[in-house]
């Protein structure tokens, strides 16, 4: 029988929540802690506060039982063996990260530990975080006894979350000494032994009893450096892809075919080859900016990462010339604006492409009917309103009498689209997708003149529709 652990979690965030729902679902009791009393409060009623995949059933399943929310972050390290800090750590003054969360953090564990613990940062941080923890708690006067410190980054993505945790590639723990990467391995030991797959109702996934999850074990600067090195490949795997993009479409070639014929090469492999409107998020574009810092502080050259941001930026203004050039003028002109979230399946819109593309549109006058499946509420908290811009209930809504529909969200929905009610209910049916979501052909044979990234454009020779007849 895998061993139950007591686990405190710091953060409820995206990572954060996660992290405490999955561990609870392991069988560990997790203590979940955030700062902010409105999200506790509605945790604590039930609520769940993102938008993510089988959350609601986990958090349904052991609210109360196996996981509990606080803002009572001493009580919950007092009785934790393992802290997790998962807090944000946003990008700071000239690329840095900002760690003034973390470190708030670590003040408050240094004056509530009486017994030992491991503290295990699992927040996005560059290296050498580890060592400053460990000389923040020393200079709160923490008996060096009481604590290790241990770096366990997260791989998990929104959207995917759940089962990215529960059913990751890897997980990787850095540790300074054999006790405490031993409990990290006991953390763990119900997806590394497998046990949690055979359980029922365990969520499905990758991983399963005769293939388990591996854990790694490096030195805490490795770890750091793991985590940042990996958003930052995964970042230029995309700025490579849309820089080839606009090659492809300047010389008559296929994004999607090139895409799918350097993917079949199993040394590149198929993900993040696709191109589009760049990547968001709250985490590539900081850790980016953050790996980029932190070498440059070491006098190491990544200038790479400098040109993967500007790619990356490009991208957006590729696109929004994309628009100008298939309307002409912007003032006046009605866009359905299709998607809002930084990605499909999340409600996150921090540093979304499709957020920086409304605003770009609404400052030239265009008039915006915005719809997202998930994101809306959010979108409404952070784009200022006026007068141009509206939102809808449904994409046929946002739709409706619109010059052209701008898809900005790789949301599934929107790949399954009802071309001929969309082109009902557009006043002209023009589409331009920034996430290559339709093939050419099938947009011009339901009538599309269709704009995408990286392939040629097609236009229909005729793109009004007959007038009705007065009655
Ligand atoms: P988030 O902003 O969604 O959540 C952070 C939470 O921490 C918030 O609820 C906030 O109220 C709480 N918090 C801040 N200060 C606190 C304090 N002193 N005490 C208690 N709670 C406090 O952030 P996130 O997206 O979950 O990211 C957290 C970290 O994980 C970041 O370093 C991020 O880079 C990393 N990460 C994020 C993802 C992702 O997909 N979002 C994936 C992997 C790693
Ligand atoms: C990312 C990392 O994938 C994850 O491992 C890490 O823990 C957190 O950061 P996330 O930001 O949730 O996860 O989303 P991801 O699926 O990686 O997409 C990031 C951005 O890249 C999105 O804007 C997405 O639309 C874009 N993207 C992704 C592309 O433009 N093309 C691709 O092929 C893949």
């Amino acid at each position: 029988m895998p061993e139950h652990m007591s686990i405190c979690v710091i953060g409820s965030g995206y990572v954060g929540l996660v992290a405490a729902a999955c561990f609870a679902d392991m069988g560990h009791k997790v203590v979940c802690v955030d700062n902010d009393e409105v999200r506790v409060k509605q945790l604590c009623e039930g609520g769940v506060p993102i938008f993510e995949e089988h959350l609601p059933e986990l958090l349904a399943k052991h609210a109360g039982t196996n996981v509990v929310f606080t803002s009572r972050l001493a009580d919950a390290v007092e009785q934790s063996e393992a802290v997790f800090i998962a807090v944000g750590t946003p990008q700071g003054d000239g690329g840095a990260a900002d760690l003034s969360y973390v470190e708030a953090v670590v003040a408050e564990i240094a004056r509530a530990i009486k017994s030992y613990k491991v503290i295990v940062e699992k927040s996005t941080v560059p290296v050498y975080t580890n060592d400053w923890i460990r000389r923040v708690l020393h200079r709160h006067g923490v008996d060096q006894d009481l604590f290790d410190v241990v770096s366990n980054p997260e791989f998990l993505r929104e959207g995917t979350a759940v089962t990215d945790f529960l059913h990751p590639d890897r997980i990787v723990v850095g540790a300074r000494n054999e006790q405490s990467a031993e409990i990290l391995r006991r953390v763990y030991q119900p997806l590394t032994g497998g046990a949690y797959y055979a359980q029922p109702g365990a969520v499905p996934g990758t991983c399963g009893m005769g293939r388990p999850a591996k854990l790694l074990v490096t030195s805490t600067q490795s770890a750091e450096i793991i985590k940042h090195a990996s958003n930052a490949f995964l970042a230029m795997k995309i700025s490579f892809i849309n820089a080839v993009a606009n090659l492809a479409e300047a010389v008559d070639a296929d994004i999607e075919d090139i895409a799918a014929g350097i993917g079949l090469d199993s040394r590149i492999g198929p993900k993040f080859l696709r191109a589009g409107l760049g990547y968001g998020g709250s985490c590539f574009p900081k850790d980016v900016a953050a790996f980029h810092w932190v070498a440059q502080e070491r006098g190491v050259n990544l200038q790479l990462l400098e040109e993967v941001r500007k790619i990356n930026d490009t991208q957006r203004e590729v696109f929004f010339n994309k628009v100008r050039s298939a309307l002409w003028t912007l003032r006046g002109k009605r866009l359905a604006a299709l998607g809002l979230a930084f990605k499909g399946d999340t409600d996150d819109i921090r540093e979304s492409p499709a957020i920086a593309i409304v605003k770009q549109l609404l400052q030239a006058g265009a008039i915006v009917t915005a719809y997202d499946p998930a994101a809306m509420e959010r979108a409404k908290e952070t784009l200022p309103p006026a007068a141009n811009l509206k939102y809808a209930e449904d994409l046929y809504e946002a739709a409706k009498d619109a010059d052209a529909a701008l898809i900005l969200t790789d949301w599934k929905e929107f790949a399954q689209i009802d071309l001929a009610r969309l082109n009902r209910a557009l006043r002209f049916p023009i589409v331009i997708d920034g996430r290559n979501l339709f093939k050419p052909r099938e947009m011009q044979s339901h009538g599309f003149t269709y704009v995408s990234v990286g392939r040629q454009a097609s236009y229909q020779a005729q793109e009004g529709k007959p007038r009705e007849s007065p009655v």
